[in-house]
């Protein structure tokens, strides 16, 4: 444990004012009342820095890589000075023996309250040797880390459901964390990578209310996965109009039209992309002219061709029905039907322009 967040974030030159706004809009994501905000504000900004070992596995480095966000200076960057960071070996300078004494000596301080934090998949293939850290595998590791930890955070697809190591014909034996851990409280923030916001968000909620925020049948956050990226998509009024782009060059898609059509999995998806975006709320995949992959979802790299419109009806404002859908489970389905009834409403609140729908 270290120093109080709020002499952190001082000494990087945030306000007080910037971290309480910082804290209501987090607060608001989360779908707390107003006054959790200040609420969380005042208890992060007096709690002691928990340790936090951060445990890379089979992945890529893009977890660490969107959630670090170091390629600019933000709010989101400095606020993982709230946690104590006492191993992750892609961003500490110690390495080989020196990193895996860091490693033991804050689990053996912090025994039983330390956050352990996993991205990557758990390779069980040829006895865990498709991924080994100071010659152990991932696997040893993980079941000695998990141990002596409060609760773990699988972040990323890869850690949260195998990713896409896991991806047929899953070479290496690819598991999730839940796979191998199943006596500790887990919260799963997948996405490849994950919203770094939401990460955050799970941190913030830990250290205001000590304990994980509500979870979603898989594991996620509600607060953040409650609704589905078509559910809060700028591009929804012209799919409630049934305006689709048809090739992503074409004169729809220059007009911003929905990009169903064009494989969108974004019915079916569960996050947070198109209501907190990315590097600093700039702009997220659809934003970008690109329909979502479903990377949140379980299993997304089989779940069909991403190119491939899902099978519901190309027009379902008001009669959608549960049709099967490719790469969609059939309660995604059943979500999906229930949510096109409220469509009426929507289309009331965000009316486009007679321009807009002009061919
Ligand atoms: Fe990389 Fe995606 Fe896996 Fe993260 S979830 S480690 S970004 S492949
Ligand atoms: Fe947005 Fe995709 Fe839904 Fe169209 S199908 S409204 S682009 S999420
Ligand atoms: Fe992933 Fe879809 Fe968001 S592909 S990044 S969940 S828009």
């Amino acid at each position: 444990m270290q120093g109080p967040l709020i002499e952190s974030l001082a000494r990087q030159g945030v306000s007080r004012r910037t971290f309480l706004k910082y804290c209501a809009t987090l607060a608001s994501m989360m779908a707390l009342p107003p006054a959790a905000g200040l609420a969380m504000a005042e208890a992060m900004a007096a709690a002691r820095r928990p340790s936090v070992i951060w445990l890379p596995f089979q992945e890529c480095t893009g977890c660490t890589e969107s959630i670090t966000r170091s390629h600019s200076p933000t709010l989101e960057g400095m606020i993982f000075d709230m946690i104590s960071l006492d191993y992750q070996e892609t961003l500490m300078a110690a390495a080989g023996h020196q990193a895996e004494e860091a490693r033991h000596a804050a689990m053996k301080a912090n025994h039983g309250k330390y956050l352990l934090i996993v991205d990557g998949s758990i390779p069980l293939g040829q006895d865990g040797a498709y991924s080994c850290i100071g010659g152990r595998s991932n696997l040893e590791i993980l079941k000695e880390a998990a141990q002596g930890a409060a609760a773990i955070v699988a972040v990323g697809t890869c850690a949260a459901y195998g990713g896409i190591p896991k991806a047929r014909p899953n070479p290496t034996g690819a598991v999730s964390v839940s796979d191998i851990v199943k006596d500790k409280p887990i919260v799963n923030i997948p996405g490849c990578p994950p919203v770094p916001v939401v990460m955050t968000g799970v941190l913030a909620h830990y250290l205001t209310f000590g304990s994980l925020p509500d979870l979603d049948d898989k594991g996620r956050p509600r607060a953040f996965f409650g609704e589905t990226i078509h559910d809060r998509c700028y591009r929804r009024p012209f799919y409630d109009h049934g305006k689709f782009a048809k090739t992503f060059d074409d004169k729809g898609a220059r007009r911003g039209w929905c990009l169903f059509e064009l494989g969108c999995k974004g019915p079916v998806t569960h996050n947070a992309c198109a209501t907190a975006k990315w590097n600093g709320g700039t702009s997220w995949p659809v934003e970008s002219g690109h329909g979502c992959l479903g990377c949140s979802e379980p299993d997304f790299w089989d779940a069909g061709d991403f190119y491939k419109a899902l099978s519901v009806p190309a027009h379902p404002p008001t009669s959608v029905v549960a049709a099967p859908m490719v790469g969609a489970t059939a309660g995604a389905a059943a979500g999906f039907a229930n949510r096109a009834k409220k469509n009426a409403a929507r289309k009331a609140r965000q009316p486009i322009t007679a321009a807009d729908l002009e061919k």
